[in-house]
């Protein structure tokens, strides 16, 4: 794996095998745990039983069960699917994907291999066309997505699902202009983002202290640490329709999931969902 940004990968992972496991589950993954397991990390999540009293395992991981099962019922749709950071991401080898569809899932070469060698390892068969492409999204990505197979000429979902908050401004801004040039009318995009870096009494929300202590993945630490864009400003002015959400929107429409409290990292971040305009 690619040192901790990898490792959030497997995090997330994590959160997906606990969420499963919940008897109000909001989304399946039966890949996720393997991946954990693989890759030998004692964290103490549990495989069998809900922890709601953990910041890490309870509250995080049901924000990103929450935007797990989201995404599984905004995904499937359009001929194209691009994950932009895919990280252990297994939508193409476990939701209904319309005949024709191609599904390009961008990562680093290090997680790509790992997840690679166990997905083969439990013998996972992809249920639609499926193509990793190796990139750094920091820098120039479309050459290798169009050499990879896809086609700008074809609608298109991008999803930038937990990424955009590990890239610099100017490198989310650069993504942004990027793919909105290679989408065709009929497109979409969720992405996640944070509204702006956290003040002190954010920081230290047992959400940030938790996860260190248990993954010991600091994630403060790896956020960029400085103004974040208005992509969704940017998308606008693009021509591009947008819908600004937080995760407690769809904690409400959907019945479960977080819901706020004080001093909470939940609350600045965004899930926005963005469309083209279809051809009349
Ligand atoms: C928190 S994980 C999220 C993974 C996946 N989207 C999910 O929600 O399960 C972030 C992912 O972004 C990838 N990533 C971060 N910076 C990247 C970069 N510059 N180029 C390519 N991938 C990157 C990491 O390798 C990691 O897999």
């Amino acid at each position: 794996m690619a040192g901790d940004v990898g490792l959030t990968a497997l995090l997330v992972a994590a959160a997906r095998a606990q969420e499963a496991a919940r008897p109000d589950s909001l989304a399946g993954d039966e890949f996720a745990e393997h991946f954990v397991r693989a890759a030998g990390l004692d964290w103490p999540v549990s495989w069998s039983a809900a922890v709601d009293d953990s910041p890490v395992w309870g509250r995080l991981g049901r924000y990103f069960g929450l935007r797990t099962r989201v995404l599984d019922d905004f995904v499937p749709g359009t001929p194209q699917t691009v994950f932009l950071g895919a990280g252990l991401d297994t939508r193409a080898f476990r939701l209904d994907w319309p005949s024709d569809s191609h599904v390009f899932e961008l990562d680093r070469a290090a997680v790509l291999g790992f997840k690679h060698r166990v997905l083969a390892s439990v013998g996972a068969v992809p249920l639609v066309k499926r193509t990793p492409v190796e990139v750094d999204l920091r820098g120039n990505w479309s050459a290798a997505l169009i050499d990879a197979g896809f086609y700008p000429g074809l609608p298109t979902t991008w999803v930038a699902e937990g990424l955009l908050p590990y890239l610099s401004a100017t490198a989310e801004t650069s993504l942004m202009r990027t793919l909105s040039t290679l989408s065709e009318p009929g497109s979409r995009l969720f992405y996640e983002a944070k509204l702006a870096v956290e003040g002190p009494e954010v920081r230290a929300s047992p959400i940030y202290t938790g996860t260190l202590a248990e993954t010991g993945i600091d994630l403060l630490g790896l956020f960029a640490d400085h103004p974040r864009p208005d992509s969704a400003a940017l998308l606008a002015s693009l021509g591009w329709g947008v819908t600004v959400n937080t995760c407690f929107d769809f904690t409400t429409r959907l019945g479960a999931g977080p819901l706020p409290v004080a001093a909470d990292p939940l609350a600045s971040n965004r899930w926005v969902i963005a469309t083209t305009t279809p051809s009349p």
